[in-house]
């Protein structure tokens, strides 16, 4: 059978050196590439169809001020029963078409009470809450290490190449840790609490497992949340999915303005 890497290559004749996997609501900016070839999850093999509300499904390979880029709009979960190594295909795929920078988003619900409702945030760090991780299993010595280093997971130079060109927008970028859990139900108050006092500032259902599989392919990783919601007991509210799309509707301009800066200077 034809691998992942074989059909998309014979499919878009394309070199990107650097790509974007895009979260829940915020799938707009892979309708900024130009000479786009687009193809359905559901037609690579091999490939775990995205199943939750608000991603779209499709690989975008195209052009963004003449750079080759590879936009992932919309991801696997764990939650919708997908494994860690299902979850992570797709970064895998995009290390084996020649990516070496890789720009995650995500909707995240926020901890830290400096945080407001549709505040862009750069991930700074992780605490891992899934239990599970994408590395367990046999090592392909020749992709990466048996123990790979996660001190730098979030690429300090890329955070720095993310904060100057906010600056020069006007998009003001804090950074914070991110919890990762499985959901798909929301935290409970006291989980919340919790992870505040281990020091989280946000959470989210993904991005972890797909970083981890980042660095032990020795790509630069980096990770943008979009709060979408303030944590379960923050707010005299419940959480709802809608809210959570709703505001990655409101964010999303800003967004592709930020990502079409960010992306040439990766
Ligand atoms: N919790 C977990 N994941 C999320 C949230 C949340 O509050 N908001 C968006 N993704």
């Amino acid at each position: 059978m034809q691998s992942p890497t074989e059909y998309i290559r014979a499919r878009a004749n394309a070199t990107p050196r650097v790509a974007v996997v895009l979260g829940s609501g915020l799938g707009a900016f892979a309708d900024e590439l130009t000479g786009p070839t687009e193809i359905s999850y559901s037609d690579i093999p091999q490939w775990p169809a995205s199943t939750a509300i608000g991603h779209a499904g499709k690989l975008v390979l195209g052009k963004l001020d003449g750079l080759d880029v590879a936009v992932m709009a919309g991801r696997s979960h764990l939650y919708e029963g997908y494994t860690p190594s299902q979850v992570t295909m797709g970064v895998r795929v995009l290390h084996g078409l020649g990516v070496r920078t890789i720009v995650f988003t995500n909707a995240a619900g926020g901890i830290n009470q400096s945080y407001g409702q549709g505040a862009l945030v750069l991930i700074s760090d992780h605490i891992n809450l899934q239990g599970s991780n994408p590395l367990i299993g046999p090592n392909d010595d020749a992709l990466g290490p048996r123990f790979p280093d996660m001190s730098d997971a979030y690429s300090a130079e890329c955070r720095a190449i993310a904060q100057q060109a906010g600056r020069e927008l006007g998009i003001t970028l804090a950074e914070g840790v991110y919890a990762a859990v499985t959901g798909p139900s929301y935290e409970t108050p006291a989980e919340i609490r919790y992870m505040r006092t281990i020091g989280a500032d946000l959470v989210g259902m993904s991005t972890v497992p797909e970083v981890i599989v980042a660095n032990h392919l020795g790509m630069r990783a980096l990770a943008i949340s979009c709060v979408t919601n303030m944590a379960a007991g923050i707010l005299p509210q419940k959480i709802n999915h809608e809210e959570v799309l709703e505001t990655g509707r409101r964010v999303r301009d800003t967004l592709v303005r930020f990502l079409k800066a960010l992306l040439p200077r990766l």
